[in-house]
């Protein structure tokens, strides 16, 4: 986008944080619902160096890549170092996340105090759809690596990623 509309805060930007080890449906029901709100969604991959994750960050992001194609206001990028930092670099002033549960939300309203704290970006909370409030990456990748099947709570592509590091394609 150029001319007036791109600068300062006309355009509306939000930012979707996360691991991403691997992406699955539930985030992307958020991210997707996430691209219908504001003009412009990043996706943040936060590398946290003393986590090993199943894929590589670029493997990760490349797999994001892949499944928010048809999302056309939807950007991918890594960032080592604080949210907040990676926000005021790119003027975004807002954070979305999806709550799955109640015992989401402890941990999730302490990094929201912490963030706006820290340099005022806000924190908007997304109900995650009901057919994802069991979900989460680590037990994808859990049940995965026990031949559970996971085709329905990742999109194909991360199947066959999952498949193949995991050594049964
Ligand atoms: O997918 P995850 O692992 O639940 O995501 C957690 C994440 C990456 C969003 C959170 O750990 C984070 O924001 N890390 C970046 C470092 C940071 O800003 N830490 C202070 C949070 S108050």
């Amino acid at each position: 986008m150029t001319g007036p509309e791109s600068e300062g805060s006309l355009v509306r930007r939000a930012v979707c944080p996360g691991s991403f080890d691997p992406i699955t449906n539930g985030h992307l029901d958020i991210i997707s619902r996430a691209s219908r709100l504001y003009d412009e969604v990043y996706v943040a991959v936060m590398i946290n160096k003393a986590k090993k994750g199943l894929f590589e960050v670029d493997e990760r992001l490349d797999l994001i890549r892949q499944v928010t194609a048809e999302y056309e206001n939807v950007r991918i990028e890594a960032f080592h170092g604080l949210l907040v930092d990676f926000c005021k670099q790119r003027d975004i002033p807002a954070i979305v996340k999806g709550l799955r549960a109640v015992s989401d939300f402890d941990y999730e309203l302490q990094m929201a105090q912490m963030n706006n704290g820290l340099s005022g970006v806000e924190t908007l909370f997304v109900p995650t759809n009901p057919t994802y409030s069991f979900l989460s990456s680590s037990l994808v990748k859990e049940v995965a690596t026990w031949g559970g099947d996971v085709s329905h709570l990742v999109p194909p592509v991360v199947l066959e990623a999952l498949n193949k590091r995991l050594r049964r394609d």
